[in-house]
């Protein structure tokens, strides 16, 4: 069923309500940079990586980053997800099953990442890291829509370059994966960017070894493409909408609990989880909430002149108009801005789904919801934020001050630099 890949690793809900510890650590440096008060939506401080992004939610149904890793480096385009840790490349370990590339296998480094570092420690729930080779690391991967990857963590040289220009190459562990199944939603990119917040993530790693400032942050254009960032220097602090990151998950980005309002007003749907996966192309509702939403719309649409259209497989759910549609702009009256709300201490924050973050227009030129039952691909009671809903805005992972952010902006817009990743 699942169409359009969900990023999150299935194996780490069982992990998931381990109290993460606190990383929010020494370093105190403050975000003066907020404080300035600066017209532009962006400073130039320098001391941030950039990076382009390529792909759209439809049809594409993945985001992919290029990034530069070995001696001598070489490209890779990478899945971007925000709903998993580890970053991984097809690799020729020698490959026991790899799908096809854009690129040849990646061969690893012989540096290999011993098995009782706690990078590889925290790839494996607790009681569950056996150390049967000490000089080696296992790993296996389980993605929720069915794929998986099985590998063994090596360290390698990755080539970066800071918007000022200057270079930095460190070495970081990354994963050999050397026998892949490939999920419902299989991509044909060489691996997976996993930018989560657990130990094993290039930003969490690129932290610790004081190479930046423990920020992550997308900007995923709805016209397809945009930008990834790592670092805290590209925003106006000042602008953003922040809530606090929930400690509830060692892995995922969640603001906490969320109740949804439908065209402004309450659907009684209350103290809903969730968590923001990049990774996953639509957002998913636990199945109750799915339900009454569906229902809800239907009853609305009822009056309007929207079919309902079976015959479009494109999703679960789509309606034909009277002449097919070209964008969700054509349509978009006929539908009302979700909201979920999240309550942090005294404040509450409203993140907002105007019908372009929550429709897609399908090649038949009917018009199909973008939020799915998470339910049919195992995700309980989980409701993820996928890229579909992430889309004309910044998002921003603050794992310095454990804060979510979000703010509108144009995507299609880079912010300026002397140097980018693309
Ligand atoms: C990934 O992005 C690169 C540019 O960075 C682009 O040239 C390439 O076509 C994209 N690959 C896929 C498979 O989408
Ligand atoms: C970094 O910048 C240099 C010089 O502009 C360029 O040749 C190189 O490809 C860039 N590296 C990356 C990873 O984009």
């Amino acid at each position: 069923m699942g169409k359009g890949k969900v990023g999150l690793v299935m194996a780490l809900v069982l992990v998931s309500f381990v109290i993460s510890t606190s990383s929010s650590d020494e370093e105190q440096m403050s975000s003066s940079s907020s404080s300035s008060s600066s017209s532009s939506l962006f400073n130039h401080v320098g001391s941030s990586l950039l990076f382009q992004v390529h792909g759209n939610v439809y049809p594409t149904g993945y985001y992919n980053v290029t990034m530069y890793i070995g001696q001598p480096a070489r490209p890779y385009f990478l899945d971007l997800d925000t709903g998993s840790d580890l970053t991984w490349l097809q690799c020729d370990a020698p490959c026991v099953r790899c799908v096809e590339a854009p690129h040849p296998l990646y061969r690893p480094s012989n540096d290999l990442v011993p098995c009782e570092d706690p990078i590889c420690a925290s790839l494996h729930a607790p009681g569950h890291h056996n150390c049967e080779d000490p000089a080696q690391c296992d790993y296996e991967l389980e993605y929720a829509d069915g794929g998986s990857s099985l590998g063994v963590l090596v360290k390698d040289a990755f080539a970066f370059n800071y918007t000022n220009g200057q270079r930095l190459n460190p070495r970081l562990a990354l994963g050999c994966g050397y026998n892949q199944v490939p999920g419902a939603s299989y991509h044909p990119l060489d691996g997976i960017l996993g930018l989560g917040k657990g130990k094993s993530s290039i930003v969490s790693q690129l932290h610790s070894q004081k190479l930046i400032r423990n920020v992550v942050g997308h900007c995923l254009s709805g016209g397809g493409g945009g930008f990834l960032f790592f670092g805290d220097d590209l925003y106006d602090s000042s602008r953003v909408v922040w809530t606090s990151m929930s400690s509830d998950y060692t892995k995922y980005y969640s603001p906490g609990v969320a109740e949804l309002f439908f065209g402004g007003e309450t659907t009684g749907l209350k103290n809903l989880p969730v968590v923001f996966d990049s990774g996953s192309s639509y957002t998913y509702l636990n199945r109750v909430t799915y339900q009454t939403l569906t229902s809800i719309m239907k009853k609305e649409l009822s009056a309007k002149s929207l079919k309902e259209a079976p015959e479009d497989e494109t999703l679960p759910l789509c309606w034909k108009g009277r002449r097919p549609f070209k964008n969700v702009h054509d349509v978009k009256k006929c539908f009302k801005t979700l909201a979920l709300s999240f309550t942090d201490g005294k404040t509450r924050t409203l993140f907002e789904l105007n019908p372009e973050a929550y429709l897609i227009i399908s090649n038949k030129g009917n018009v199909c919801l973008g939020i799915l039952n998470g339910a049919e691909v195992g995700l309980q009671d989980l409701n993820v934020i996928g890229a579909i809903s992430m889309q004309d805005r910044l998002v921003i992972f603050d794992n310095e001050k454990q804060m979510i952010g979000w703010m509108p902006t144009n995507c299609d817009q880079i912010p300026k630099s002397k140097a980018m990743n693309t």
